[in-house]
């Protein structure tokens, strides 16, 4: 399904290679100041950057169709359209019955036949990300009022994983001026080598994306199921790429002792806080006041430019495959925005479902 979201519904439509990609978000608070300037910044880091991707220029301009008047929401529907530009579809025919592998050509021509838009991935394309991206700035517009920030950064391209902790403020600053997204100058240098080597190797990598919330209220979430883990794993899942989603230690808690992982409560400033935080802010599904500590793993990009085996479906029989044109080699730096995206408007959503916004 394309809809997600209970108070603040986001439904997404388009493909790839079609007229173009959009969204349709409900039930943002009348009155509610919406920045096209501050949309299209966001997607503008989306974009692949030249130096480290491909040198494909996306002109994402983003277009309001209705549900916004003299820059304010008017509380009917949002929906927001980013035309298709600089499209090559022929080259994907092929793709139908040659799957790429890593790609979602063999499960969707299996599952949905000859109707499925194999042009550019059609709705399985990072392209769909777009609209995602452009809700969640205004989603970020409703939880800022209440004190919210969110912001990510590159914490690992490949093998090079930056184990620093960063204060909120450089995450946000550093990590929006820089191309691979990186939250020190360091790691922006070692990050960007990481991913030109895989370049000139006809290869990719991975990495993964952090995103840290700030300032939000204890009381978040809504159990038994659609805590706030939940939630956030849903979105983050759905997008294209991402293997893997972690909340504070994570997989790491599994090892520790009780006496390890627990975080102390402490008294700070009046307010109950704990002394560290491995458990990423949240408890019982929770916020606990904390900020929000996410990490997601995104797979090396699939498309690569050196040959590779498939099979031909028509005949059964084993071949190879060589994906012509331009390749992202590492698609994490521009994931950070779409991860940023994704947690705003679960936060948004949930806030809204717990009375912390009107
Ligand atoms: C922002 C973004 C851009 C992406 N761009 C590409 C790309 O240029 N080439 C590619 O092979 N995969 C790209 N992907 C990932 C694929 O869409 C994805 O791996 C593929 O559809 C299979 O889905 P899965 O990896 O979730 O199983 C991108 C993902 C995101 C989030």
């Amino acid at each position: 399904m394309n809809t997600i979201g209970v108070k603040l519904r986001l439904t997404i439509f388009g493909t790839s290679h079609g007229e173009g990609v959009g969204c349709v978000l409900d039930g943002a608070p009348p009155g509610l100041a919406i920045s096209l300037k501050d949309i299209q910044r966001e997607l503008d880091l989306r974009k692949p950057s030249v130096g480290i991707g491909t040198p494909r220029m996306e002109e994402d301009v983003v277009i309001p169709l209705s549900g916004v008047k003299d820059s304010r929401a008017t509380g009917g529907a949002i929906t927001l359209f980013i035309k298709n530009a600089d499209k090559d579809s022929d080259k994907y025919k092929e793709f139908a019955f040659k799957p790429r592998p890593g790609h979602a050509d063999l499960t969707a021509v299996m599952k949905y036949g000859d109707a499925h838009d194999i042009r550019g991935g059609g709705q399985f394309s990072g392209r769909m990300t777009a609209p995602i991206v452009a809700a969640g700035t205004i989603a970020r517009a409703m939880i800022s009022q209440i004190g919210v920030g969110v912001g990510g950064y590159s914490m690992a391209i490949g093998s090079v994983v930056d184990k620093e902790e960063h204060p909120f403020g450089d995450i946000v600053h550093f990590g929006r001026g820089n191309e691979v997204r990186a939250a020190s100058e360091d790691m922006e240098g070692r990050m960007r080598k990481e991913i030109l080597d895989a370049k000139a190797d006809g290869d990719s990598v991975g990495g993964i994306v952090r995103c840290i919330a700030t300032g939000l209220p204890i009381g978040v979430g809504e159990p038994f199921f659609d805590t706030l883990e939940g939630e956030l794993a849903k979105i983050l899942f759905a997008i294209p790429a991402v293997k893997g989603v972690e909340f504070g230690a994570g997989f790491r808690a599994a090892a520790m002792r009780g006496s390890q992982n627990n975080d102390p409560f402490v008294i700070s400033d009046g307010r109950v806080a704990t002394s560290k935080n491995d458990s990423g802010g949240m408890l019982g599904g929770i916020s606990d006041g904390m900020p929000l500590d996410i990490k997601v793993a995104f797979k090396p990009t699939a498309s690569i430019a050196m040959e590779q085996d498939t099979v031909d479906l028509r005949s059964m029989k084993p071949a190879r495959i060589k994906i012509e044109g331009r390749h992202d080699p590492c698609i994490v730096p521009r994931a950070v925005s779409v991860v940023e995206a994704a947690v705003a408007l679960t936060l948004a959503d949930l806030c809204m479902r717990g009375g912390f916004i009107d």
